[in-house]
C-alpha cells in the first residue's frame, strides 16, 4: 500500500462495542474493545434490544477513548471506517449513525466495512498478505472458506450450509449446561478430555468445502439424551473433547484441500473460533510439510474488534470507495 492512511474503525454489530485507529493498514495505534458478555450471560446468547441499548451507551466514550489512547488529533485522522453488515441490525445502526455524524462534522470521508472482510484484515496487522491467500473464517455466525488474489479481492469457495462453527460450540455448551459463549468453555474443557466419543464428521460431498455442523450438533445431544437417560454420568470433558475433534478435523482438513487445489502461498484463519486451542494447532500441524505460510492472530484480534475494521477500511480508503450519507446497515450484507 503506497498511500499512508491513519483510519478510525468503529464496530457494532454484535456485542461488542469497538472503536481503534490504524496506520497504513498494519500498525495498531489504539484498540478499544467493551464486551457485553457478561450481559448476555445471563440470558444465554446475546439479546439483540440489549445490545444495542448498550451499543448506545458505549460508542462515544468508546471512541472518545480509542483517539485518546492513539494520541492522534481528528486533523490527522484521514477517514472513519464502519461495518456495515453482516451483524444484527439494530446493532450495526448504532456504530453506523455515530461514524456518520463524526464523518459529517469533522469533514472525513466515510468507508464501509464488510465485518467478514474486517476479521481477515486483523492477520494483516501481524503478517503482510502473500497473494493468491486462503482464509478460513470462523466465527459465531460464519464459517467461510475465502481464496484473494489482491486486496480487496474476495471469492467465496465454500460456507456452512447450516450452522456456523462458533453457533454450533454454543449451541453444544448450552446442552452441557455450560455458560455463553460457550467456545472458550469446550476448548477449556476439551484440555482434560480424550476425544473417546465417535460423533460424526460433515465432509458433505467430494470435493466440495462446504460445511454442515447441525448433524454433528444433533449426534451430541442424542448422545447426552441417552447417557441422562440410562441415568450414566455426563462426562462433559470427553464430550467437549470428541465434539472439538470433530469440527477442527473437518474445518483443517478442507482448508488444507481448498489451500492445495488453489495453490495458495498463504493460509489464514480468522474470527472468534480461530481462538481455539486445537484448532491452532491442528491447523499449523497440517500445514507444516507445505511451503504455504500460515497465521492465526493473537486471540485479541481473533474475536470481534474495529482494529480488524480499520485494517480491511485502509484498503477502501486506497481504492478511494467511500460510503455516502444514505448508508444503512446490511443485516445479511454479503462478502464481494
Ligand atoms: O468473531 P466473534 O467474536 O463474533 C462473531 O462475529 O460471531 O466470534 C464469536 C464466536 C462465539 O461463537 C464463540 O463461542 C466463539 O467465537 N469462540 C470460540 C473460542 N473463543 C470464541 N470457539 C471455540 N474456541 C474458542 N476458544
Ligand atoms: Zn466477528
Amino acid at each position: 500500500m503506497n498511500k499512508q492512511s491513519i483510519i478510525l474503525g468503529i464496530e457494532t454489530s454484535c456485542d461488542e462495542t469497538a472503536a481503534a485507529v490504524v496506520k497504513n493498514g498494519t500498525e495498531i495505534l489504539s484498540n478499544v474493545v467493551t464486551s457485553q458478555i457478561d450481559i448476555h450471560k445471563q440470558f444465554g446468547g446475546v439479546v439483540p434490544e440489549v445490545a444495542s441499548r448498550h451499543h448506545v451507551e458505549q460508542v462515544t466514550v468508546v471512541i472518545e477513548t480509542a483517539i485518546k489512547e492513539a494520541e492522534v488529533g481528528w486533523d490527522e485522522i484521514d477517514a472513519i471506517a464502519v461495518t456495515q453488515g453482516p451483524g444484527l441490525v439494530g446493532a450495526l445502526l448504532i456504530g453506523i449513525n455515530a461514524a456518520k455524524a463524526l464523518a459529517f462534522a469533522k469533514n472525513k470521508p466515510l468507508i464501509a466495512v464488510h465485518h467478514i472482510a474486517g476479521h481477515i484484515y486483523a492477520n494483516r496487522l501481524e503478517q503482510s498478505f502473500e497473494f493468491p491467500l486462503l482464509a478460513l473464517i470462523v466465527s459465531g455466525g460464519h464459517t467461510e472458506l475465502v481464496v484473494m488474489k489482491d486486496h480487496g479481492e474476495y471469492e467465496l469457495i465454500g460456507e456452512t450450509l447450516d450452522d456456523a462453527a462458533g453457533e454450533a460450540f454454543d449451541k453444544v455448551a448450552r446442552v452441557l449446561d455450560l455458560p455463553y459463549p460457550g467456545g472458550p468453555e469446550i476448548d477449556h474443557l476439551s484440555k482434560k478430555g480424550e476425544a473417546s466419543i465417535d460423533f460424526p464428521r460433515s465432509w458433505l460431498e467430494e470435493g466440495s468445502y462446504d460445511f454442515s455442523f447441525s448433524g454433528l450438533k444433533s449426534a451430541v445431544i442424542n448422545y447426552v439424551h441417552n447417557v441422562n437417560q440410562r441415568g450414566d454420568k455426563l462426562c462433559k470433558e470427553d464430550i467437549a473433547a470428541s465434539f472439538q475433534a470433530s469440527v477442527v478435523e473437518v474445518l483443517t482438513e478442507k482448508t488444507y484441500q481448498a489451500a492445495l487445489e488453489y495453490n495458495v502461498k498463504q493460509a489464514i484463519v480468522a474470527g472468534g473460533v480461530a481462538a481455539n486451542n486445537g484448532l491452532r494447532t491442528a491447523i499449523f500441524d497440517k500445514f507444516s510439510s507445505t511451503n504455504i505460510s500460515v497465521h492465526i492472530p493473537r486471540l485479541e484480534l481473533c474475536t470481534d474488534n474495529a482494529a480488524m475494521i480499520a485494517a480491511a477500511g485502509a484498503i477502501l480508503y486506497e481504492k478511494k470507495q467511500f460510503a455516502s450519507w444514505d448508508l444503512n446497515g446490511r443485516p445479511s450484507l454479503l462478502l464481494t
